[in-house]
C-alpha cells in the first residue's frame, strides 16, 4: 500500500486559452498567470504551437507568411508540435500536481483545420488520440469577438495565418462557439468585447471555483 501511494501521480490542472486572432487569449493568460501566483500558486505558462524546442521549430515553420505550406502538412505539423509538448512537457508536469496554462492547444486545430479549412474531422480526432493521447484540458475559456474586432486588435504584420479571408475566421469563430456548445462542461465561452478587467474578473471567479472542486486552494478567498 505504502509504495503503491509513493508511486501515486498527483492530477495538476491543465486550462487553456483559445479564440480567433486578437481575442484577447495572451492578455488573459497574462492576468490569470498574476492572480493563480499572487495566491501562492507556481504555474508553467505554455504556448501552442511551441514552449519545447522541436515545438518552437515547428512554430517558425507555421507561422512564416514566406512558407507555402499545404492543409493536410499543416495539421500534421500542428499535431506534431502538440504531440511533443504533452510528452516532454505537459504529461510530466501534471503528474507532478502542476497548474498549466496554455495558450491555445488542441480546440484550435478543430477550429481552425477543421472548420476554418474544412479537413475533416474525424481524421483530426484519430490524430489527437495518436498523438495527444488522454492529456485533456480541465477547463478551456473560448474568448469571443466578432471579426472587425478581432481584426482592430491584431498587430500591423500578419503572420501566415492571420492573412486568410473574413470568410475563413468567421468559420474559425463559429467553430469555437460550437466546440463551447457541445462541451460546455470543460469549455467556457467569454464574451470578449469587454474590458480587460471585466473579461479577467469572469475567468478568475471561475478559476477560484475550478481550484474550490479540485481541492486545490490554499485560502478561501483568493482576491
Ligand atoms: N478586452 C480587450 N479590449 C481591448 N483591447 C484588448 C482587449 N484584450 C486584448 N486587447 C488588445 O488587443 C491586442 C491583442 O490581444 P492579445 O494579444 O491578448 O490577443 P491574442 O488572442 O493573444 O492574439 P493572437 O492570436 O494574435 O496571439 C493587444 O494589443 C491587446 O492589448
Ligand atoms: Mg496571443
Amino acid at each position: 500500500m505504502k509504495n503503491k501511494k509513493h508511486n501515486q501521480k498527483k492530477s495538476g490542472l491543465f486550462v487553456t486559452f483559445e479564440g480567433i486572432d486578437g481575442s484577447g487569449k495572451s492578455s488573459q493568460l497574462r492576468m490569470a498567470n498574476k492572480f493563480l501566483r499572487k495566491a501562492g500558486f507556481e504555474t508553467l505558462v505554455l504556448r501552442e504551437p511551441g514552449s519545447a524546442p522541436l515545438s518552437e521549430r515547428i512554430r517558425k515553420i507555421l507561422l512564416d507568411p514566406k512558407l507555402q505550406v499545404a492543409d493536410y502538412p499543416e495539421l500534421l505539423l500542428y499535431l506534431a508540435a502538440r504531440g511533443q509538448l504533452v510528452n516532454e512537457i505537459i504529461a510530466p508536469a501534471l503528474d507532478e500536481g502542476a497548474i498549466v496554462l496554455c495558450d491555445r492547444f488542441h480546440d484550435s486545430t478543430v477550429a481552425y483545420q477543421g472548420y476554418g479549412r474544412k479537413l475533416d474531422l474525424d481524421f483530426i480526432e484519430q490524430l489527437r488520440l495518436s498523438l495527444v493521447g488522454k492529456v485533456s484540458p480541465h477547463r478551456t475559456y473560448v474568448f469571443d469577438v466578432d471579426y472587425p474586432t478581432s481584426l482592430s486588435r491584431r498587430k500591423k504584420t500578419p503572420d501566415r495565418l492571420e492573412k486568410e479571408s473574413e470568410l475563413f475566421f468567421k468559420r474559425v469563430r463559429a467553430g469555437f462557439r460550437k466546440i463551447a456548445r457541445e462541451e460546455p462542461k470543460r469549455v467556457a465561452l467569454i464574451n470578449s468585447m469587454r474590458t480587460p478587467a471585466e473579461i479577467s474578473a469572469d475567468v478568475c471567479d471561475d478559476l477560484e471555483k475550478l481550484l474550490h472542486s479540485k481541492k486545490l486552494l490554499r485560502r478561501k478567498k483568493l482576491l
